[in-house]
């Protein structure tokens, strides 16, 4: 494999590749999560928005892969951070799952003024009961991931993050701070990029496909992790394939420039300034 299969930070190990379940429920759930935990992924990310849990849990646990090999995400929704409100969330998610903790919990987006200390103080709270081994945030511009870094021992920002939007502010504080970076949509909000004449371009040169050229310049990038969603079985495959997928310098550096362009599908009413 061209790409390292975990990507570490504070000395735990993060699954390079993850299996997104935004918008997907019931038993199209519990199918997309099993059949990918067969392909060898490790990792999968919910949230308590999703309201998958309980079927992603299901699956997780009739994989019969031994708990320790998996690394299970979940999310606290904004409008849930006073403390009492975030404990009962991040309980009610673990007893969705049916697991005895998660391995991360993020908080899902920032939420109002004076809410991120005392969330924060709270997850590590759960922390230190055995709720979540790891704690983080989720779309969090620099200055608010920086503000959180200094609070608590935050290992992750989860964000929108693609060929066609450049994170490198985030990614310099990953390195700096020894943390991550997770990329949600990371083929554009439902693919969109994959259309992209320069991804179909050095997909051809490599007999790939262009979603695995987005999902290889990623995951080539030190501190970042992806969470490529399909519902598709044949598209969870070659996405997972992407990991042995290597670009030549140049290639990367197209991709780079590709980014810059910086465009953003994520930016709901609840969204932070993005500070782009
Ligand atoms: P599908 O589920 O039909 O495969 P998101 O914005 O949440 O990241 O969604 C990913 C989108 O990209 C979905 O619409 C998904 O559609 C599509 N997709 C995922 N993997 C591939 C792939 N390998 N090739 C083409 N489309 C893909």
């Amino acid at each position: 494999m061209s790409a390292p299969t975990a990507k570490r930070a504070r000395g735990i190990d993060v699954p390079t590749l993850g299996i997104g379940t935004w918008q997907v429920s019931g038993e199209d759930a519990y199918e997309e999560v099993a059949d990918a935990l067969d392909i060898g992924y490790r990792h999968v990310d919910t949230a308590a928005a999703y309201n998958n849990e309980e079927e992603v849990g299901r699956a997780v646990r009739d994989s019969g892969i031994q708990r320790d090999r998996l690394w299970i995400t979940s999310k606290v929704w904004h409008t849930q951070l006073a403390p009492d409100l975030l404990r009962r969330s991040a309980e009610t998610s673990v007893r969705r799952l049916g697991l005895d903790y998660v391995d991360l919990l993020l908080i899902h987006w920032p939420g109002e003024d004076g809410t991120l200390e005392p969330a924060l103080d709270e997850m590590v709270s759960l922390r230190g009961r055995g709720l979540t081994r790891e704690i983080g945030v989720a779309n969090f511009p620099p200055s608010l991931f920086d503000r959180a870094l200094e609070h608590a021992p935050v290992l992750v920002d989860q964000v929108e993050y693609h060929a066609h939007l450049s994170q490198e502010t985030l990614r310099a504080i990953a390195e700096r701070e020894d943390t991550l970076i997770e990329a949600y949509a990371p083929l554009g909000s439902g693919g969109s990029l994959l259309g992209d004449p320069v991804l179909e371009e050095i997909a051809e040169a490599h007999e790939a496909t262009p979603a695995q050229v987005a999902l290889a310049w990623l995951v080539a990038q030190d501190r970042v992790v992806a969470l490529p969603r399909s519902t598709n079985p044949d598209r969870r495959r070659e996405n997972f394939a992407a990991l042995e997928l290597e670009l030549a310098p140049e290639e990367t550096a197209r991709i780079d420039m590709l980014a810059a362009q910086r465009r953003r599908s994520f930016d709901p009413p609840w969204a932070p300034e993005w500070e782009d």
